[in-house]
């Protein structure tokens, strides 16, 4: 496949996706930032993406949002990684709970993989990078996280699906899974924490950067556990 010279980026103005979209601009990538508030537009903007108001809830949204993206073929990679987090055991989940978590960290996903898959099946083939979470593959570490871990196990498999569909056509998806991200939120949910054993959002950009590279290329249905000491 092509060196990969621009990117969908979601979530692009988040603690974690700020330090991927400065990674990613770093290494002369041209960034296309669809972001739901008009806040992180402008600041993804001033940061130099080509940023769009758009909500990743909402499928005909996204439907008009990939199809006014350049036709030059030069899109090759997708970094989803817009989603958010709920606390909430199993008895304690509402379906209107989990219609959030399911909302926010997979239709995000899948509304945009459902979209780009044949654009990259067109043009000979694409990269998906998505972020999965511990506790949907350690049920132990969900328990207190019922819906958030039931929507990112969706994510995990939605991963799985795309290998299968981009099996031979050079289409793969990776996902990262992170334990704590050493983000400006969870100092504060966890002061008593020692934040030196999360994961720094730019370990994980790191990582993502070279998932995107020629050599990451060549990965295969990779799930990358980046849980540091924690
Ligand atoms: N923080 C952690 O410890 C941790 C651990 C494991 C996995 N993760 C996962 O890593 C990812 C990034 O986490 P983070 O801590 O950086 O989160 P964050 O700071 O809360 O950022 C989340 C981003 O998602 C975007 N988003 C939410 N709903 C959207 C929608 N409907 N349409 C478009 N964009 C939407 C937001 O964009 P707007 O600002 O425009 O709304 C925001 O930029 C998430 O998927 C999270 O679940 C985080």
């Amino acid at each position: 496949m092509s060196p990969t010279h621009s990117v969908v980026l979601t979530g692009g103005a988040g603690a974690l996706g700020a330090s991927v979209h400065r990674r990613l601009r770093a290494a002369g990538l041209t960034v296309y930032a669809p972001s739901s508030s008009q806040r992180s537009v402008v600041e993804l903007a001033q940061a130099g993406a080509c940023a769009t108001q758009v909500d990743l809830t909402d499928e005909t949204a996204v439907k008009q949002y990939v199809s006014s993206l350049p036709a030059n073929g030069e899109l090759r990679a997708a970094v989803l990684l817009a989603g958010g987090f709920a606390m909430g055991s199993l008895t304690d989940t509402s379906s209107a709970d989990l219609r959030k978590m399911l909302a926010i960290n997979f239709e995000t996903a899948f509304h945009l993989v459902r979209e780009l898959l044949p654009l990259f099946e067109r043009r000979g083939g694409g990269q998906f990078v998505l972020v999965g979470a511990r506790p949907a593959l350690n049920a132990d570490a969900g328990a207190h996280m019922a819906a958030y871990a039931l929507s990112k196990g969706l994510v995990h498999q939605l991963a799985e699906l795309v290998n299968a569909h981009g099996r031979g056509k050079s289409i793969d998806a990776t996902v990262i899974v992170p334990s704590v991200i050493d983000t400006p939120a969870n100092r504060a949910a966890m002061p008593d924490a020692d934040p030196r054993k999360w994961v720094s959002p730019d370990s994980i950009a790191d990582t993502i950067a070279f998932v995107l590279s020629e050599a990451g290329q060549q990965m295969r249905g990779s799930v990358l556990k980046l849980y540091g000491e924690s």
